[in-house]
């Protein structure tokens, strides 16, 4: 059977509109609050393939969705490249210490991803017990957002150490991005090996950065990422956060699905790039009651273009999100209009 959400990517006729939720396995759901708490950790059970397979799957049990993401995050294949990090339960990611530029100039892309091999025995597990028209999407981190890890050591509220990198430093940082678009794009043709059937590439914090610089530092790295798949023939989708000053930056990359935030809209989205696109209900949309969060849901689909159209949040989805508005997300993309 043949995937509603692939064909979308391509832009192909499609019967209804697939639907996945960005960040879909996580706290929201008590199965896995409660898979957590078996790992003990949230590391743990990234890295117990059986266990990560079982967060990738959780969701699916639930919901009808059309595609499953791996479970994992952006900051694991960074161990691969000697960057030490750990997750305390509160706050995000955290740097053993920020990157200087001496530090981040000795950074070498690994020899092979065989540390990431319970990312590949995890996607293999899936593929296993999903139903053939459900996709299994892989991903990763984009250059830019990881730098903004790496230099900053930890979230910050404005990254205000990449920034400033970047105007301070751009041809050394611009070195950076490279050497992180060529490894995570290795990194994703590795996932494809062991059954990615697309790949999301996370540019969270790319609206930070202006146009100008975005095209100077951020595009060329993404070039290289996405160069890396071209031989695989897998839908690309770059999530753009914070990117309608982007859309143009971001429209010659050899990415196939450009995935908006609530802040871009849909149709321009497609004007302007030509892509497919996927998104964009704010998450905070589904704290309101289901009937609001249906109305709001068909008001997003109405934005939508009638071709090359993946619904989704513009952001993760939130950790205190009623599963009644998830089921009324889904139920409104899916019934026949
Ligand atoms: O279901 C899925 O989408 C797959 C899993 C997934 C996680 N992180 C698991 C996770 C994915 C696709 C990510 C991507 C990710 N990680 C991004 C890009 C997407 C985005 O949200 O912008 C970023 C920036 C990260 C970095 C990261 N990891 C942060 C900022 C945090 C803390 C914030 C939070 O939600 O708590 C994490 C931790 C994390 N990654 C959790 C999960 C389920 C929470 C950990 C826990 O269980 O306590």
């Amino acid at each position: 059977m043949t995937s509603r959400f692939l064909a979308a990517c391509r832009k192909e006729q499609v019967d209804r509109p697939p639907v996945w939720i960005m960040r879909q396995a996580g706290r929201y759901l008590p199965e896995y609050r409660a898979l957590r708490e078996r790992a003990g950790n949230f590391l743990a059970l990234c890295t117990t393939p059986e266990l990560a397979a079982e967060a990738t799957l959780q969701p699916l049990r639930r919901f009808p969705l059309d595609a499953a993401i791996v479970f994992s995050d952006i900051l694991l294949p960074l161990s691969a490249l000697g960057v030490a990090f750990s997750f305390p339960d509160n706050g995000g990611p955290k740097l053993a210490s920020p990157l200087s530029r001496d530090s981040w100039q000795a950074l070498a892309p690994p020899a092979s991803w065989e540390a990431m091999e319970p990312v590949a025995e995890a996607l293999r597990l899936v593929r296993q017990e999903l139903a053939p028209e459900v996709a299994l999407i892989g991903f990763c981190g984009a250059p830019w957002t990881l730098a903004c890890y790496l230099l900053s050591g930890g979230h910050d509220a404005d990254w205000s150490r990449a920034r400033q990198a970047a105007y301070r430093e751009g041809e050394a940082l611009l070195e950076l991005l490279l050497l992180l678009g060529r490894a995570m794009g290795d990194y994703l043709a590795f996932q494809v090996a062991a059954g990615a059937q697309a790949v999301q590439v996370f540019d969270s914090w790319a609206g930070v950065l202006p146009a100008e610089l975005y095209r100077e530092l951020a595009v060329p790295a993404l070039a290289a990422l996405a160069s890396c798949l071209e031989p695989l023939g897998v839908p690309r989708i770059l999530y753009l956060g914070q990117g309608s000053h982007l859309l143009a930056e971001v429209a010659e990359l050899p990415f196939e699905v450009v995935s908006v935030d609530w802040r871009t809209s849909l149709a321009e989205a497609a004007a302007i790039t030509g892509k497919a696109v996927q998104g964009n209900l704010d998450p905070a949309a589904l704290a309101a009651d289901p009937p609001t969060v249906r109305q709001r849901t068909k008001r997003m689909l109405a934005q939508a273009p009638p071709r090359g159209y993946i619904a989704n949040l513009g952001h993760g989805i939130w950790p205190d999100t009623p599963l009644e508005a998830v089921e009324a997300f889904v139920a409104a993309v899916q019934e026949v209009p």
